[in-house]
Parts: structure tokens; sequence; C-alpha cells
């Protein structure tokens, strides 16, 4: 096991009615609110009333940027972070999924400085300044709540990339079960699909820690048992709350600590994916998890085998994939390109793509043959 250290800053504030303590949560922190949310989801199930509602109590001035996309872009993040500028917001409070936080952090990089945020994204400058960043999350999936990542498309530079910084900690997030409950039946799965992946990103990294690969386990046992459950009762709150809790645990360390590294290949082979053709995180995942994982059998078959094993009761590596595939179908996410309307004429451009974004794994390296294996085997019938 590898030496590591536990520092995660972000309060995490869980359950319902939570959302009435926001507004003395903010007050100590700052009084210029630049609020960031995105298509209008929050102004239809009432959590942007609640906010202003706790804004007004502690008379707050607030500047809106809204309109943030999913599968965020940098010139939302730059137009938004002008604007906070120009009005000396103090606090950033972004109010939404993970493409609204994600670009609120890389704002508050941003609005200290008179450059785009895409200097820090593409490592091109480090930040040394941030401004404080608190969250209400409208959608569990991709831990972004208590996590020091955000990821952003520039279409200019085509490319969708990670960024990590421990400035862009949310200060505080907010999570209300209740607040996902309007979260459509696709982008539920979606989520579980991504909470998945993250777990496993971190079970084939790099390193020996048997205690995380069970968190590993225990996380996705947790959302096969539970998914399916709430796919078919989208308002009930023990079940929107079990998933939400999951998704959290899945990428605010807890699965990776003691590890060199995870591996996050599946995750840069599905980037690719998104930014071409702006299809929901979640959904690249399960589509391309078991193709990466038929190429992987080669070379590591014993850890396939072990996850398997724990996860699905398989006894093989093929086993775990069909397995995998089976509780994907069983929430009705995809897992053939096919069934994301992409189809076998677009393979030049995906794979162009992925080699001009020099996709790859930080533990399993993929090369062009592996990546032309992966897509071939995302087509398969
Ligand atoms: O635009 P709005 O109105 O917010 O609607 C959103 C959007 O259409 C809607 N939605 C959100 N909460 C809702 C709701 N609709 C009804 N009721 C609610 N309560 O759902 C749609 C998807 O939202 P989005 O924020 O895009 O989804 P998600 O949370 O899955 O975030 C995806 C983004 O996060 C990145 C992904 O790459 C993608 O860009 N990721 C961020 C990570 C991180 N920061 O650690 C890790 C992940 O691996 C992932 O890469
Ligand atoms: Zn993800």
């Amino acid at each position: 096991m590898e030496n590591f250290r536990i520092e995660n800053p972000t309060v995490l504030h869980f359950g319902r009615d939570v959302i009435k303590n926001l507004g003395r949560t903010i007050a100590p922190i700052g009084k210029k609110v630049l609020l960031v949310y995105g298509k209008g989801s929050i102004k239809k199930n009432g959590v942007y009333d609640a906010v202003m509602e706790q804004l007004k109590l502690i008379q707050a001035e607030v500047a809106e940027y809204s309109g943030i996309k999913s599968n965020p872009v940098i010139e939302d993040v730059d137009a938004a972070a002008e604007i906070g500028r120009k009005f000396q917001s103090d606090v950033i409070l972004a109010v939404g999924g993970g493409s609204v936080i994600d670009s609120a952090k890389i704002i508050a990089l941003t609005i200290p400085v008179d450059f785009s945020g895409w200097k820090f994204i593409a490592n091109q400058t480090i930040a040394r300044k941030a401004v404080p960043l608190i969250s209400v999350l409208t959608l569990a999936a991709t831990g972004t709540e208590m996590n020091q990542f955000a990821v952003v498309q520039n279409h200019t530079t085509k490319q969708k990339l990670g960024y990590g910084n421990r400035l862009i900690y949310p200060k505080h997030s907010f999570l209300d079960p209740q607040d996902t409950f309007t979260v459509p039946r696709d982008y539920t799965a979606y989520g579980i699909s991504d909470l998945v992946a993250h777990a496993m990103e971190n079970y084939f990294g790099k390193g020996d820690a048997s205690l995380s690969d069970r968190f590993v386990y225990a996380i996705i046992k947790e959302a096969m048992e539970i998914g399916p459950k709430l796919l078919d009762d989208l308002t009930n709150y023990d079940y929107r709350a079990k998933i939400m809790y999951a998704a959290t645990s899945a990428l605010n360390g807890l699965t990776a600590y003691g590890r060199v590294s995870g591996d996050w290949g599946v995750h840069d082979l599905g980037h690719v994916i998104s930014l071409l053709y702006d299809t929901p995180h979640g959904a690249t995942l399960s589509v391309v998890y078991p193709a990466w994982l038929r190429r992987m059998k080669e070379r590591i078959p014993g850890r396939i085998a072990d996850f398997g094993r724990n996860v699905f009761n398989a006894k093989s590596d093929e086993e775990t994939i069909v397995s995998f595939e089976h509780f994907m179908k069983s929430i009705e996410c995809p897992v053939r390109m096919n069934e994301i309307g992409i189809g076998y004429g677009k393979k030049t451009e995906i794979l162009e793509t992925m080699m001009h974004c020099k996709v790859n794994g930080s533990n399993l390296k993929l090369y062009k043959d592996d990546i032309q294996m992966i897509l071939e085997f995302m087509y398969s019938a």
C-alpha cells in the first residue's frame, strides 16, 4: 500500500431540507454572490426559489450566469468569469449537476485573472487564487461536489480535458436528495453508470490497496441493488439518497487512498465521444467500459476476474464483462455505439480525435492498436 494523506476540505451538508442552512453558511464567506446554473431545470423544480430565499435572508447582492450546457464549454466559463470580475463577487454559488459545478470551479480561478480559464485547464499557467465556491448539487453522478476536479470542453482546440487543483474543492456542498427527484430517468441512469465507472477507474489503477478495493465493491453493489429500484420509483427519497451518497463516495478519495493512481483511460476515451457528439457522459462510459475490459482481458485477466467474482459472483473474466453489460442494460444504459446513435462511418473521425487528444490511461497505457480494437468492440454486435 502507498503512503497517502487525507485532507478533504469540503463540508458536506447531506439530507432533507439542508438548504435551510445555505444562507447562514454563505454569510460569513461573502455577500456578493455570483449564482451559476444551467438551462433552467432549477427554475422548474423550485430549487432556484429556495436558493433565492436563502440569499434574500442574508441580504446578499446577486449576479447571475445561467445557461451552462451539459458537457460544459470554456466560452461559458470565461463569460461568467467576466461578469463575476465586474461584479467583484466574493463567493460563487453553483446550483446544478456536474456541468454547472465544474464550470463554477474554473470560473472561481478565472475571476482573479485577466485571461481565459482554459490556460489553467491546459496547464499553461499555475492557479494561485480562487474565489470561494459553494455548491448545491441537483444530480447524483460525478462526485464533483466533494472533489478537486473539473472537466470542460474546448471546441477550438478539440479537447475535453479534466483538471485537478486543491483550490477548487467546494467549501461547502449541499446535497438534498429531494432536489434530484426531477432528474429524468435517462440522466438518473447515466449518473449511476458514472458513479460505477468512477469506482472502477480507481480499481483498475496502480497499486495494492485491498480496503479501497472493498469500498469499490460496496459502492457498486449499492448501485446494483438500489439503481433498478430507483428507476421504477424516481421520487423515492431513500433510493435517491442512497444513490447520491454512493456517487459522492465513488470520487471523493475513498476508493483511491493507498493506490499509486487510478486509471481513467475509459473516461479519456468517453470524453472524445461527448466532445464530438455531445453524448451524455455516463452514456459514453457504459459503452466504452465493456469494450475496454475486453481489450484488457489479455493484460489483466486476474484483476478483471477478481472484480467480477466480488461484484457479480462471476466465474471468469468474460462472465464479468457480460455481467457488467447486463447490469448496464438493466438500468437502460447503452452498451454499444448504435444505441447512442453513432454509426460505424464515424469510426475514423473518432479514432483521429482520440489520437489528437492523446487519450490514455495512467496505469494501463493505450496504444493506437488498443484504441482501434476498443472501438471495434464498441461497435460489435
Ligand atoms: O441545464 P440544467 O437545467 O441544469 O439541466 C441538467 C442537464 O440537462 C439536468 N438536470 C440537472 N439536475 C436536474 C436536472 N434536470 C431535472 N432535475 C434536476 N434536479 O440534467 C442534465 C445533465 O446535467 P449535467 O450537469 O451535465 O450532468 P452531470 O452531473 O452528469 O455532469 C456531467 C459533466 O461532469 C463531468 C462530465 O464529463 C460532464 O461534463 N464530470 C466531472 C467530474 C468531476 N468534476 O469530478 C468527473 C466525472 O467523471 C465527469 O467527467
Ligand atoms: Zn465520470
